[in-house]
């Protein structure tokens, strides 16, 4: 079954079964017999060669909106688009989600990962997280701390991974709309209104991103690194415009696109995957590309970094090999 338009980073592999859910009942039937790899619109997903195991892809659809007294509490099956949930939101007058306008992938992958954007991080309105343990067949909930929320990261990524099916989100949307707008492009509005900030994100995102459906992808291909406050401040002596954003009281957050562009990557290619032109985070594949090309452009782009800065980047995007996850990291020089 080929995987080519199952993920946006568009490699041309194929896996052994393909199951699509779009009724719960399926779940209960799945036999999760590894390897198997779950998968929404694929946007933060490649697979670098042919799998040998099940993709199940989660397709059910359904939004519900529950008025309560100070909020609106909006629940979504895991297969609903996430930028159509935020448009469908808006027009409805539920402001609140519209810095994460045109965040591609579905609403199930949204708390795994905590997209966040333009100063906003979905775990700010997760109200909880319904799943399908695949161990004991049963419907669990877990509510806002239990998903242990971090940058980029959730229990989903660590003692829940592979065990649990998130199969619908509740999110909590106050009725004071509080707007956001500590980001560049946000701070210059003539007039703040959820649209008015809708469109300048899809404006500025449309600027820097390339479109996973034109042009593909995977979004922000490394996280931004945390490093120690010493580490920053060591750097910085050396180079002053390094940028740089609190992440609690002992660590910074660095620009992990910023530190590719320094070290002169942009425009890189290795067959046809190219560092962008307009983000160095953003790998896109033009075609006639390999998993083994992409591999030996993550290795470059870390090398590279690590010996300028002493900083190991390390991938945002999950890689599936040909029979499960796989985690690259160069071996510092
Ligand atoms: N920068 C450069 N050169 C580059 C890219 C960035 O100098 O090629 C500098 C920028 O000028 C800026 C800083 O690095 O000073 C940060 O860049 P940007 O504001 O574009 O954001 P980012 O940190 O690279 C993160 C998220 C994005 C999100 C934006 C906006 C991660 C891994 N990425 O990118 O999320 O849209 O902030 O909030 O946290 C994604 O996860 O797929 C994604 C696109």
């Amino acid at each position: 079954y080929s995987l080519h338009s199952l993920h946006t980073f568009a490699l041309n592999s194929q896996c052994q079964h393909f199951v699509e859910i779009t009724q719960l009942e399926q779940l209960k039937a799945q036999s999760f017999s590894p390897p198997f790899c779950l998968l929404g619109e694929g946007s933060n997903t490649v697979f670098l060669n042919d799998y040998t195991g099940t993709v199940i892809k989660m397709a059910t659809k359904g939004i519900k909106v529950t008025e309560r007294k100070d909020d609106f509490l909006i629940s979504v099956a895991a297969g609903e688009n996430w930028h159509a949930l935020v448009s469908y939101l808006l027009d409805r007058d539920i402001p609140g989600l519209e810095n994460l306008a045109l965040i591609p992938g579905t609403v199930g992958a949204s708390p795994v990962q905590n997209i966040g954007a333009y100063g906003v991080e979905i775990a700010k309105f997760v109200e909880s997280v319904e799943y399908f343990d695949i161990t004991t067949k049963a419907m669990h909930t877990l509510n806002n701390e239990q998903c242990e929320f971090a940058y980029r990261d959730s229990i989903f990524k660590h003692s829940l991974k592979n065990k649990a099916v998130i199969t619908r989100v509740y999110l909590a949307l106050p009725k004071k709309w509080q707007p956001v707008l500590s980001y560049g492009p946000l701070q210059h509005l003539s007039r703040v209104t959820p649209t008015a900030v809708f469109e300048q994100v899809i404006q500025t995102r449309n600027s820097k991103l390339p479109n996973p459906y034109t042009l593909p992808n995977a979004g922000s291909f490394f996280k931004n690194p945390i490093i120690t406050n010493q580490h920053l401040a060591e750097l910085l002596t050396q180079f002053a415009d390094l940028p740089h954003y609190e992440y609690g009281q002992s660590h910074h957050k660095v620009a992990a696109g910023w530190l590719i562009d320094q070290v002169g990557l942009k425009g890189h290619r290795v067959a046809g995957i190219e560092v962008h032109m307009q983000q160095a985070l953003v790998l896109v594949n033009h075609g006639n590309s390999e998993g083994s090309d992409l591999i030996t452009m993550i290795k470059h782009i870390q090398q590279a970094v690590n010996a300028r800065y002493n900083i190991m980047l390390e991938h945002e995007v999950r890689l599936i090999d040909t029979h499960s996850e796989c985690h690259i990291k160069m071996e510092p020089i």
